[in-house]
């Protein structure tokens, strides 16, 4: 039996650019505190008419063309996403109408951050045990459309983008080595929306109240990232029986670079090994880790053979991290 691998990657931003001194007109912040306390110097904003399946289409649309096949060739489409285009029906139902594709299951996961891990997770699994062949995974976020835009506390960290990955059995030493993920929901208040699901459903006052953005404590949710990610990493490379000394790239979930450099120091990998994107796009929750991952295959820095770190932490609280030779 064959390793699970990516043959193909995609992504795709929105063209408008918000950056921190756009902020700085809207809320009591500057580029200095944001760039010092997060590493963000801008974030892509989707537009008003644009939807969270409108972004995973084109990256989509990239992925297959990088995999070179045809949207045909897919048998399940997961999306990872906190942000659908509606609670129902998925996300990946659209993504699926859109893609010309019949009578495949299409379906979104909630995981937050990890998300797109989670689905790396459960699509490995579901072609090892011969379900499906060949699986397009998107991690894809429109945050800008739950901001609260006048909470100068969330509104600087967070962008819009998705990420495609087509996976498929291989037949040689490349692929998924090794995962690990884990929640724990006591903590999910932490970091929540807390209004427009069955809890809190929509009324005047949750609008008023801007109950349907983002609510988080950040120095509590920061303490646990830095502890889990460093937790997720370790577990994963010790179940392929490696260390961070193996890792070629280091990929981490881009939240905060206090994270990413504290998440390095733990693993021991050193700086040039660990891709970072967090100033171009800010967080883009479960986009985050499929958008670099397409960026460095697009500029033909994934050798084969090269092991890669994949490693997440998010709202739930979720934290999940793969290890693959590519
Ligand atoms: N501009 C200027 N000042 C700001 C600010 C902003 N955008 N946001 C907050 N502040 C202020 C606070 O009001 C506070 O002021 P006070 O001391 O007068 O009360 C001060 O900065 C420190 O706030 P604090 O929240 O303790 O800052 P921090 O160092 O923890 O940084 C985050 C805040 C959000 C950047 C950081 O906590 C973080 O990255 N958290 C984790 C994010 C994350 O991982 N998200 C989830 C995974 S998806």
């Amino acid at each position: 039996m064959g390793r699970i691998k990516i043959i193909g990657t995609g992504s795709y931003v929105p063209e408008k650019i918000l950056t921190n001194y756009d902020l700085e007109k809207m809320v009591d912040t500057s580029d200095e505190w944001i760039v010092t306390r997060t590493g963000i110097k801008e974030r892509r904003i989707a537009s008003p008419d644009e939807a969270t399946s409108d972004m995973i289409i084109e990256a989509s649309k990239k992925a297959l063309e990088n995999a070179g096949i045809k949207a045909q060739d897919i048998d399940l489409i997961i999306v990872a996403t906190v942000t659908p285009d509606n609670l129902f029906p998925s996300t990946a139902c659209w993504v699926q109408k859109a893609l010309g594709l019949k009578d495949i299951p299409a379906l979104d996961i909630s995981a937050a951050c990890p998300g797109f891990l989670y689905a790396l997770i459960l699509a490995e699994s579901l072609i090892l045990s011969k379900k499906n062949k060949r699986v397009l995974v998107a991690g894809a976020e429109m945050l800008s459309k739950i901001t609260n835009w006048e909470d100068r506390s969330t509104c600087v960290l967070f962008g819009d983008g998705a990420g495609v990955a087509i996976l498929e059995e291989g037949d040689d030493e490349s692929g998924i080595l090794s995962s690990y993920w884990a929640a724990d929901g006591s903590l999910g208040d932490l970091l929540i929306q807390p209004a427009g699901g069955s809890r809190m459903p929509a009324t005047y006052e949750t609008v008023e109240k801007k109950l349907h953005t983002v609510h988080m404590k950040g120095n509590e949710v920061f303490k646990h990232a830095v502890k889990k990610m460093g937790e997720a990493a370790l577990k994963a490379l010790s179940k392929a029986g490696l260390t961070g000394e193996d890792i070629d790239i280091f990929i981490p979930h881009q939240a905060n670079i206090r994270i990413i450099e504290a998440t390095c120091e733990r693993l021991k990998v050193p700086k040039e090994k660990v891709y970072i994107n967090i100033h171009k796009y800010g967080n883009v929750s479960a986009a985050t880790i499929p958008i670099a991952l397409d960026e460095l295959n697009r500029e033909g820095k994934l050798k084969k053979g090269d092991v890669i770190l994949m490693d997440s932490f998010g709202a739930g609280f979720t934290w999940s991290a793969v290890v693959m030779r590519w």
